[in-house]
């Protein structure tokens, strides 16, 4: 039997450079410079798609917005009020989402393609990870929030930016290995 995904070192998140080969078998297939051509892609597979690009903007309007109050560019009061804004949203959106994918689509998949199920487990394994990033988003975030005055405040966004940017680079390689590896499925089974 074959280590879990969550214990394989070279499926864990942080150490992946690219979806692993053992699961590009239907990639092969359907490559992603094909996607947007195929007849039944305006449907499931550009929804799904249509999702990360907002959770993609949603972290660069983080770290946009976080910059510009380091810079002075933003008064505490107006960053505050972004920041809790749009940090709920990305985080309630984010936490749906992957509710919906290790409880519906991901099992469906796996069913499909029962040849790549590891894959699925491996994804499932990523957005535990990415909750423990979002714990240090939460308290980032809220030492932000907490800090009124002006230079303390500054700083704790400083620190909250530093996470920020570790938050952003593994949540891109999820993004980017899931839609490698769902995509072609949702095509190839016409689903949605
Ligand atoms: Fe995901
Ligand atoms: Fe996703």
């Amino acid at each position: 039997m074959s280590t879990p995904p969550a214990r394989d070192p070279a499926l864990l998140l942080e150490h992946r450079a690219a979806l692993p080969d053992e699961f590009c078998l239907i990639l092969a297939d359907l490559p992603r410079a094909e996607w947007a051509a195929h007849p039944d892609f305006n449907g499931l597979a550009a929804f799904w798609l249509d999702r990360h690009l907002a959770f993609r903007r949603m972290l660069d309007a983080l770290g946009t917005e976080a910059r510009a109050r380091i810079d002075g560019a933003l008064s505490a009061e107006t960053y505050a009020a972004r920041l809790s804004r749009l940090g709920s949203r990305l985080l309630g959106d984010l936490m749906g989402h992957h509710q919906i994918e290790d409880d519906v689509y991901f099992p469906e998949l796996a069913r499909l393609e029962p040849q790549i199920a590891r894959g699925f487990e491996m994804l499932d394994a990523d957005h535990h990870a990415l909750h423990g990033l979002i714990d240090r988003f939460v308290t980032g975030a809220n030492a932000v929030l907490a800090a009124t005055r002006d230079a303390p405040q500054r700083e704790a966004t400083g620190r909250f930016l530093a996470d920020l940017a570790g938050f952003d680079h593994l949540l891109a390689r999820h993004l980017a290995d899931e839609e490698d590896l769902v995509l072609p499925v949702v095509l190839k089974h016409r689903l949605g």
